[in-house]
């Protein structure tokens, strides 16, 4: 596809999502000074409760007022779990509360959208990844800032509308942070500035560990058990994390955190990536075989300069677990594998993180409202999607074995995302990727 098809079609994509909006009265939408934060959770999962949590204990005069996920049973969790923090001490004291009635929490493939439009102000995005495009989209093209959890796009076509997205708040000047967390904990963010200003002298390689052990999965019974229908979609979605086009693989889905510190710490995205990686552990007819995702990868990355970052990812019970980053420099190698330490090469620290951590997850929130309220609202979209993008291009190369560049991913024609979403559509799971023969698109 060339620059301007891609262009044309990421326009009329937005302007289809803008469309659809305009038909809804759309209440105020900015939140500046000290004006009432008024949230929407959309994707009402662990992280949307516990940022709905999050954002409560974040800062003085918000409210969460709207939530919706595609299933009811989760609706009704998350409402009951934040209802109970109207009786938290700090939560009272900072004149927060949690103002749900039964006609603001929102149940359907078109929940984003009535959460977009309950009154909110500020816009929570936590459900799977794949959707994150279509809902940036939406929240941004309604005048929302947005808190939006990682990755935020799976594949290329996706990642250009994050992009668009971007440029969109940025004229609005909508305040959008994402959940890369560690971008707003005390200790990295000592590190990098220490990176930055050169003190542990030139970057000369890096690498990036998310080695873990196995996943959930949940089976067509359970969503029976939850009184939902087990149609194919609903059973993908409720297994969100084992499909790419809701996922992007764990490189995408939890690795990004790692690739995110490498990309922050050498302030560029990498040019090139080199991978392999396979499914080893869910073999077929196994208890936990769900999807087609690999569980395990190993890129490396190349930066304009000739820099290189090692990446590997895994989830694979019973190895040896390892999260972590290390950026090797001129004089010392900074590493988060034990404690946040640079050593110079004899194996002597020469500065380590000895001050209190902060909680990044309450700390991001803090850092968006604050920007809201003093009306310079930051916007985190742009390195987000890099680093996104940075782990779908180690996902093509891995998958296809062949060398991958930016700009290939970046213009992949690789949409995953279904032509048209309903409950009872039939939707077939890929095959498992087998380098040499998945081909690049
Ligand atoms: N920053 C972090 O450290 C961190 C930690 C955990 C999860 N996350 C991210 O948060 C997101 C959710 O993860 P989770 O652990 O809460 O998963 P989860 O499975 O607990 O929750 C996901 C929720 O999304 C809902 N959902 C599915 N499709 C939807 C749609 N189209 N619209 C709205 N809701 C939909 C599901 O029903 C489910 O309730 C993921 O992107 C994950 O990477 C980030």
């Amino acid at each position: 596809m060339s620059k301007q098809e891609s262009t044309r079609r990421d326009f009329l994509k937005t302007a289809a999502v803008s469309g659809a909006l305009a038909s809804v009265a759309i209440p105020a939408v900015h939140a500046a000074g000290d004006e009432v934060i008024k949230v929407g959770i959309i994707g009402c999962g662990g992280r949307g409760t516990g940022a709905g949590d999050n954002v409560l204990h974040a800062a003085p005069n918000v409210q969460v007022v709207a939530i919706g996920d595609v299933f009811k049973f989760r609706t009704d969790s998350c409402r009951n779990t934040l209802l109970k923090l109207n009786q938290n001490d700090q939560v009272k004291k900072l004149g927060n509360k949690v103002d749900l009635p039964e006609e603001r929490c929102f149940t359907g493939l078109d929940c984003y959208e009535k959460v977009i439009n309950a009154g909110v102000n500020y816009v929570i995005l936590a459900g799977p990844p794949g959707f994150r495009p279509q809902q940036l989209q939406a929240a941004i093209a309604a005048g929302k800032n947005v808190f939006t959890e990682k990755p935020v796009s799976v594949d290329g076509p996706g990642t250009r509308r994050v992009l668009d997205a971007y440029e969109e708040a940025q004229k609005k000047k909508l305040g959008v942070a994402a959940g890369t967390q560690r971008r707003h904990q005390t200790s990295y963010l000592e590190a990098m500035k220490r990176i930055h200003d050169g003190t542990f002298g030139e970057v000369t390689a890096m690498r990036a560990y998310w080695n873990g052990n196995g996943i959930w999965f949940r089976t067509r019974d359970d969503l029976a058990k939850k009184g939902e229908k087990s149609t194919d979609l609903a059973y993908q979605l409720h297994n969100w994390y084992h499909f790419v086009w809701t996922c992007g693989d764990h490189i995408a889905e939890q690795h990004v955190h790692n690739l995110d510190v490498c990309n922050w710490a050498i302030g560029k995205h990498p040019i090139k990536a080199v991978g392999m990686g396979s499914r080893l552990s869910r073999p077929v007819g196994a208890p936990g075989e769900v999807g087609h995702i690999f569980d395990n990868f190993a890129v490396d990355f190349e930066y304009e300069g000739g820099v290189h970052m090692l990446s590997m990812c895994r989830q694979i019970p019973g190895t040896e677990a390892n999260v972590s980053e290390a950026v090797a420099c001129a004089k010392g190698q900074w590493s988060t594998a034990k404690g946040n330490v640079t050593r110079d090469y004899k194996g002597t620290p020469i500065w380590s993180f000895t001050g209190r951590d902060n909680s990044p997850y309450v700390q991001e929130h803090t850092d968006l409202i604050e920007s809201i309220r003093k009306g310079a609202p930051i916007n985190e979209l742009k390195n987000v999607a890099e680093s996104s993008l940075t782990a779908v291009m180690g996902r093509l190369t891995s998958y296809t074995g062949k060398a991958v560049s930016w700009d290939q991913a970046l213009n992949s024609k690789e949409d995953t995302f279904p032509k048209q979403l309903s409950w009872d559509m039939q939707l077939s799971i890929p095959p498992v990727a087998v380098p040499g023969k998945t081909p690049l698109v």
